[in-house]
């Protein structure tokens, strides 16, 4: 069900830029790093890239487009396009993605807003490398405080996303992206500044490309898959508010580069303040332990000998985090909003409210599996792990998968070039290779990173 009082972005900038802040998210400050970390830098990197430009792009342009083209949110997005068939499923699946990576990433959300008050109050001044552990261990224990932050960020996410397309989503995208890039790039000039740095910016800058294995080409597309927003419908979504002029090819390039520089500068924000430390980036640092026990701990033995600059930089880091992972929150609660709202015939108000609530009491089982719902166990993992599990591994490349063959196969190639050329307004001598990419190379490479899930490749 669409209505005609549908918004739209009002420009072209605001749909960049609402895109880049779903894109941009603590998958590109916190999971770039550990995983470049732990697949060899600079070579990580490279095909990192490749990933990025030779199987993101395309997918985010079918995303864009299947989203303009119907003009509704993404489960009525399949329905419309291939109505009667299982197709519908799709979007199903992204809706249900979007919900349960919102529930579980809002409680990490929550955790930045904390570190943003612990660094503003400056309590990790004077702390060592043996207190930040029991400083992050107390608070993601206590059942109070982690559940009332994961409350406060859905809230201010939920004020966000009722604003709507225009007022809320665009314009708050439209200021706090470019603060985010400045804080960034403040950030990245402290840290490459550090005595001890050059050691930092090797390991990013020089490529060993023995380091090029397997194993960390399954990483690099997992990762593109996870910071680009792919294969959950969000950027479908974004896309039901494009205008027809939008250049759908050139927003997916624009949206693409703003995602690789921002975990770039975040490389160069983390490792050479890491190597000034004498810390390596390790397996230890998988999860939350990089951004809450080695990085406040980094900061105060990079700069302690200047206790302002210290404190600045932690309390910019922090905040940079929260900006980023609220741009990520309110692009996965528009999804389900959209669709319950759109699917369900109801206000946005009272949709958001719903998704709200429902998400909020999933994300309160999250946030206590830190607590007092750490022993029990799915799978072998606890509620947090799971979800993370299931929709970050499973999920988003299933989605993506079933986008692609959608695009490639299912759909009449004339609605494609009509779409991706504004129906011949504009020229695209690239259409080729994105069929090619969509039809063959994507469908083939996300089944081997499922494959790789599943246990039936050995890493290494
Ligand atoms: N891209 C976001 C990040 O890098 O943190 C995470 C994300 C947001 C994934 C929205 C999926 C999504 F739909």
């Amino acid at each position: 069900m669409t209505n005609n009082t549908r918004e739209n972005f009002s420009s072209k900038l605001g749909a960049v830029l609402a895109a880049a802040g779903s894109a941009v998210g603590l998958g590109n400050i916190w999971r770039f790093p550990i995983e470049t970390g732990q697949n060899g830098g600079a070579a990580f990197i490279i095909i990192y890239i490749a990933c990025v430009f030779l199987l993101g792009i395309p997918i985010m342009m079918s995303e864009f487009f299947i989203g303009r083209h119907t003009h509704t949110n993404t489960a009525g997005a399949y329905r419309k396009l291939a109505p009667n068939t299982q197709w519908k499923w799709v979007g199903r699946l992204g809706v249900l993605s979007g919900f349960v990576i919102l529930s579980y990433y809002s409680v990490v959300a929550g955790w930045t807003a904390e570190y943003t008050r612990l660094a503003i109050c400056n309590a990790f001044d004077g702390k060592n490398a043996t207190d930040f552990p029991s400083i992050f261990n107390t608070f993601v224990s206590n059942p109070w405080k982690s559940v009332s932050w994961m409350f406060a960020f859905m809230i201010v996410t939920h004020i966000i996303v009722i604003r709507g397309v225009k007022g809320g989503i665009e314009k708050f995208s439209k200021i706090m992206m470019p603060a985010l890039f400045v804080i960034l790039i403040v950030l990245a000039v402290c840290s490459v500044m550090l005595p001890g740095a050059s050691k930092g910016l090797e390991f990013m800058l020089k490529p060993d490309f023995s380091k090029i294995t397997a194993s960390a080409w399954l990483s690099a597309m997992g990762q593109a898959f996870f910071s680009l927003s792919l294969g959950l419908g969000c950027l479908c979504t974004y896309g039901s508010y494009f205008r027809s002029d939008t250049n759908i090819g050139k927003t997916a390039l624009n949206v693409a580069i703003i995602d690789t520089f921002v975990a770039i500068m975040s490389g160069f924000i983390i490792f050479p303040a890491v190597f000034n430390a004498g810390y390596a980036i390790s397996s230890n640092d998988i999860g939350p332990s990089l951004l809450f026990i080695t990085m406040p701990n980094v900061f105060q033995q990079a700069f302690g000998s200047l206790p302002l600059l210290s404190y600045a930089v932690s309390v910019l880091f922090y905040f940079l985090l929260v900006v980023a992972a609220l741009t990520s929150t309110i692009s996965m609660h528009e999804v389900v909003t959209a669709y319950v709202s759109e699917e369900f015939a109801m206000s946005r108000r009272k949709a958001a409210a719903i998704v709200t609530i429902t998400c909020s009491a999933v994300g309160l089982l999250c946030a206590l599996s830190f607590g007092p719902f750490s022993e029990f166990k799915l799978l072998g993992m606890t509620i947090f792990d799971f979800f993370d599990y299931v929709s970050s591994n499973l999920m988003l490349p299933i989605g993506g998968m079933f986008i692609s063959l959608f695009a490639g196969w299912y759909l009449d190639k004339r609605l494609l070039r009509d779409e991706i050329t504004n129906h011949g307004t504009l020229r695209v001598p690239y259409l080729r290779m994105v069929i090619f990419i969509l039809r063959y190379l994507a469908p083939i490479a996300i089944a081997i990173i499922l494959l790789n899930q599943l246990g039936l490749f050995h890493r290494g």
